[in-house]
């Protein structure tokens, strides 16, 4: 019992320790005059923090977009339409090949919040308006299911939730009898978080005894699979590409043949399919190279100058638009999980509890949260393989309440393509 009380009180001086040492004095004394047993929870919670990290973050906070030394340049593409019919018919053949021998996986991400869209839930249960009411999660259930029974073989498909939104994802799934798809097939991995500071970098609370954790952006996603098990349960299966993308896109094609086989045809071990950007505001990433390496940059990074130009024809320099459509290589993502990328900050508008006991809400951004980005593994690579597709074909992003690229427009979109979810 005593060597138990001893344990415990290590534990809340070592997080004493640390509080004071990056200056959240007011946070150690708030955990000072809480219960003994809210105060372990806290102090647990503390223990697991990286603030090394979170200080150089803080320290750095506006530093993560370009550098004026820094090389941009376009990066060579192939387009889908502009394909020979031999090559065309020689990726679909690859691709199906590949499904047929079980070497391909699927991963949705699907940890972010649906902030923006005032969707309470996960965002995969977004039920974009279709007269069947299908969610977007059911709607790519059912495209999988349509490819599994296609190329005779189930595609094992990995659903990268966070914490806040796992057990409610889980549960949709089985409410829904996971739309038909095999269940041992569905694996649900929990991506990991970073807490959340205050403009003067101070960490916020969720409740008396609990930080605010938020996740910690889609660029968790190789660290969470191994994490999980989840690369272990790929390399056991044999699944030797990873087919990614957003699960807010309506109109995701789900491990279309020709963008796998196309990949698989290529060295590089990342592929990534892109769109036409139509106008210079529009708020995608942009597919580049950067320092001579492939990139992503995002428009909120972008310089303004390079966003604008054009070339003698009068089009955009810099026209191809992220769509969060990705292959991965399995050899990539096991050499890279543990690789530490950085954090970007974003300034959002969180709801918290100060440590003098009273709720903040805000409408204005009033918190930074730290956020990896997926495509910060891309410039590890030597180059990458760019496939240009049809954006009418395959986007149709939910991210608004209303307006552009809302449930009302994703739905438009989704009856062009197939008529018959009406
Ligand atoms: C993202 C891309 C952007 C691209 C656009 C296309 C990133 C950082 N940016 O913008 O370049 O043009 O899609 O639609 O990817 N997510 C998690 N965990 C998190 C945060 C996000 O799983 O902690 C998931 C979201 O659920 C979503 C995806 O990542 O499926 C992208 O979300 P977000 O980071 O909000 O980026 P977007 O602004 O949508």
């Amino acid at each position: 019992m005593g060597s138990e009380r001893e344990a415990i009180e290590r534990v809340v001086a070592e997080a004493e320790h640390l509080l004071h040492a990056y200056k959240q004095d007011d946070l150690a004394h708030h955990m000072s005059e809480l219960s003994e047993a809210e105060r372990r929870k806290l102090a647990a919670q503390v223990l697991r923090v990286d603030f090394e990290a979170l200080a150089q973050v803080y320290r750095s906070r506006s530093a993560c977009s370009i550098a004026q030394d820094e090389r941009i340049a376009p990066i060579p593409f192939l387009d889908v339409n502009m394909l020979s019919p031999d090559t065309y018919d020689q990726y679909e053949q690859r691709g199906l090949d590949l499904l047929r021998e079980g070497k391909v996986g699927v991963i949705v991400v699907a940890g972010g919040q649906g902030s923006r869209l005032g969707h309470a839930g996960p965002k995969g249960t977004l039920d974009i308006g279709l007269s069947s009411h299908k969610s977007l999660f059911q709607l790519q259930a059912e495209r999988l299911l349509k490819l599994s029974l296609r190329v005779g073989r189930v595609v094992p498909w990995y659903i990268m939730t966070s914490p806040e939104n796992h057990d409610d994802t889980i549960n949709f799934y089985a409410s829904h009898r996971f739309f038909g798809y095999p269940e041992e097939d569905c694996f649900f991995l929990e991506q990991n978080t970073m807490p959340a500071m205050d403009h003067e970098g101070k960490l916020l609370l969720a409740s008396p005894s609990e930080l605010y954790l938020a996740p910690s952006g889609n660029g968790e996603c190789f660290a969470s699979l191994k994490r999980s098990g989840a690369l272990e349960d790929m390399l056991r299966r044999g699944v030797t590409w990873l087919f990614y993308y957003n699960v807010d896109n309506a109109l995701i094609q789900m491990a279309d043949l020709v963008f796998i086989g196309m990949a698989d045809l290529h060295s590089y071990p990342i592929a990534s399919k892109v769109v036409s950007k139509e106008l210079p505001e529009e708020e995608v990433g942009l597919v580049c190279m950067r320092n001579e390496r492939p990139a992503i940059v995002e428009y909120t990074e972008f310089p303004e100058s390079l966003l604008q130009e054009r070339n003698v024809q009068g089009e955009l320099t810099y026209a191809l638009a992220n769509v969060s459509i990705h292959m991965f290589r399995y050899d990539f993502i096991a050499q890279h999980a543990d690789t530490s990328i950085p954090f970007h900050v974003a300034s959002k508008a969180i709801p918290y509890l100060k440590t003098d006991g009273v709720m903040i809400a805000s409408d204005v951004p009033n918190a930074y949260k730290l956020e990896r980005l997926i495509f910060d593994f891309f410039p590890l690579a030597e180059g990458m393989t760019v496939l240009r597709v049809d954006r009418e074909k395959e986007f149709a992003p939910v991210k608004n309440k209303e307006g552009e690229d809302s449930p009302r427009t994703a739905k438009q979109l989704v009856l062009r393509m197939y008529p018959e979810e009406d």
